[in-house]
């Protein structure tokens, strides 16, 4: 970091901007464009990274807080100070903050309702709104296919909600609007990866004076379009200081956190999540002061680990992120009457907390249990480590573990793609025992899968997988779900064509082995199968009927493209 006495430093390459508030900088219009341009390809391309945040695993640890909440929110009042009872004439509500691909929702949600209708709470009514600031994404997830049920069914909706300054949401299919005044009920939200997105403000502290950080961006090069989102991974970053009031913000809440930095003994450099506290302070005003918030993202929830001195780091991944100041979110939470729950270790790639405003009647009792069992003890950053290690040892693990992991996993459609090659292995000559067990995961995974058209097939993997265990009828309408999705792939086509053949439909079984020779001419099982399907065709014309379909070897599905 520059000396705040010496003049601004020398900034290679094309400046863009210079000395500018964090909060002010051109990062985040970029960041928004980047966005609203890319709209779900984000994720399907893989630009920015949302396993974690978008796994069944996750979305399980989610599902229990909220309804460990639900529990104290409907329970006998036995607190003083406490909110009045739900108005069950009335849905609680959940809100997702910058929903992206949607996939997180859909797993929760479904998960959600499954334990809620399972719980002695199942008469509770719920309405789960995906939000984002772009249609971009709302408009892809309001088309889905897979979201219609659950639409229709009236627990789940949508809504444009800009994290950074909107104080009510319209819901696009009820048309209902939450507002202070139609807002019956308390307020559940659901932020993940979004604060790190938001406008921060960055700070150094040295000996107890407090400056703020400048940013300084430079390009390489000249930048044709000053707004193009392209460049968020060609800026350099460069930082100068300033002496700062710590009364900055003219608003009472947000300085009072500050100064608190001031007043700290140690020397660290920070970022100040101005924009998160905004919008909690938007939704508490939503909610009557009846807030549960979950968020996980990278960040620091406790004083002692803030980073000393430094420059703030920003992470590129298409769009760019920054560290989130979690332990500032509990001091507004804190000063509001409210606490932020927090893991007792440290994050490894995701730090989790939950933000409570306002005591549930029953207390926080439930609440308090379900985070500790789901995100404290075994929470979705152990389970992400767990996943790193566990899938470098997918060679040695024999069939009955690999089943075990994906049942562990919540029936991960990743996981199984991961450990693909090693199933296949192990599938052949596996006892009927374990093959009804694939079976089963093959089906349970398609079930929890919310497709986004990304690289991986997993239509036609599972196709392959059923295949292997001579489930030939459903491996079939597997492979029209793959090319429902990814169109008349050759490998897809001669795998249907090998279904057919093996289910003793030579006719379609020889006009889908010729179209897989036409697409791949080189692949040699598809010529093979052609000669094999026209052999039995002619053993059938001798009036030499197939009992028990085609005689020679069982053929094994192509292996995945
Ligand atoms: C890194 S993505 C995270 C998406 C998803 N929550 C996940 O975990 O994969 C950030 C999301 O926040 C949205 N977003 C960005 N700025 C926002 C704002 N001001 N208000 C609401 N959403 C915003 C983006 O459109 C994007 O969907």
């Amino acid at each position: 970091m520059a000396d705040p006495e010496a003049p601004p430093v020398e900034t290679a390459g094309h400046v863009l901007e210079r000395g500018k508030r964090l909060s002010d900088s051109l990062l985040w219009k970029l960041q928004r464009r980047f966005f609203d341009q890319q709209g779900v390809q984000a994720w399907t391309e893989g630009t920015v990274p949302h396993y974690i945040t978008s796994n069944a695993w996750i979305a399980g640890a989610y599902a229990k807080v909220v309804l460990g909440w639900l529990r104290d929110a409907c329970a006998p009042s036995s607190q003083r100070g406490s909110f009045a009872p739900l108005d069950l004439r009335h849905p609680v509500h959940i809100l997702e903050l910058g929903c992206g691909s949607g996939r997180f929702g859909y797993l929760f949600l479904n998960r959600f309702l499954d334990l809620l209708r399972r719980s002695s709470l199942s008469h509770v009514p719920v309405r789960y709104v995906l939000t984002d600031f772009t249609e971009s994404n709302l408009d892809y997830l309001r088309n889905h296919p897979d979201l219609q049920p659950l639409v229709e069914s009236g627990s789940l909706d949508f809504a444009l909600y800009d994290a950074e300054e909107d104080l009510e949401l319209r819901l696009s299919h009820s048309g209902e609007v939450l507002s202070a005044q139609t807002l019956r009920n308390p307020l559940i939200v659901l932020a993940n990866y979004v604060f790190d997105g938001l406008p921060q403000d960055a700070f150094s502290v040295r000996g107890g004076k407090l400056y703020e950080c400048l940013v300084t961006l430079a390009a390489p090069e000249e930048e044709p379009d000053p707004e193009d989102p392209g460049m968020i991974g060609r800026l350099q970053a460069s930082w100068d200081e300033r002496p700062s009031p710590p009364e900055l913000y003219g608003d009472p809440e947000l300085d009072r956190i500050l100064q608190e930095y001031v007043e700290r003994p140690a020397d660290a450099t920070f970022l100040f999540p101005c924009a998160a506290i905004r919008c909690l302070r938007h939704l508490a005003r939503l909610s009557d002061g009846r807030l549960l918030l979950l968020s996980g993202d990278k960040g620091f929830s406790r004083e002692e680990v803030l980073p000393g001195p430094g420059e703030p780091a920003i992470a590129v991944h298409g769009s760019f992120s920054m560290m989130v100041n979690y332990h500032a979110l509990g001091r507004w939470f804190d000063h509001r009457g409210g606490e932020l729950l927090k893991t007792r270790h440290l994050y490894s790639s995701l730090s989790m907390v939950a933000g409570l405003l306002g005591t549930p009647p029953g207390g926080l009792v439930e609440t308090r249990l379900a985070f500790d069992e789901a995100i404290d003890r075994m929470g979705p950053d152990d389970f992400f480590d767990l996943k790193k290690s566990v899938e470098k040892q997918y060679d040695e693990l024999p069939l009955e573990e690999l089943l075990a992991w994906l049942r562990f996993s919540g029936w991960d459609s990743n996981i199984l793609l991961g450990c693909f090659p090693a199933l296949m292995q192990r599938v052949e000559g596996a006892p009927e025992i374990l093959r009804r067990e694939v079976h089963r995961a093959v089906h349970e995974i398609w079930e929890a899968y919310f497709p986004l058209r990304e690289a991986n097939d997993l239509a036609f993997h599972l196709g392959v997988l059923l295949c292997e265990i001579q489930r030939y009828e459903e491996a079939l309408s597997f492979f029209h779900q793959s090319v429902a999705l990814y169109g008349p792939n050759p490998a897809t086509v001669f795998n249907m064509g090998l279904c057919l053949f093996h289910l003793g439909d030579l006719d379609a079984a020889l006009t889908l082995a010729g179209q897989a020779v036409e697409g791949a001419p080189e692949y040699e099982p598809a010529r093979v199968l052609r000669k094999e399907v026209k052999a039995a065709l002619a053993k059938r014309a001798k009036k030499k009927r197939l009992k028990k379909g085609p005689k020679g070897a069982r053929k094994r599905a192509g292996t995945p493209r």
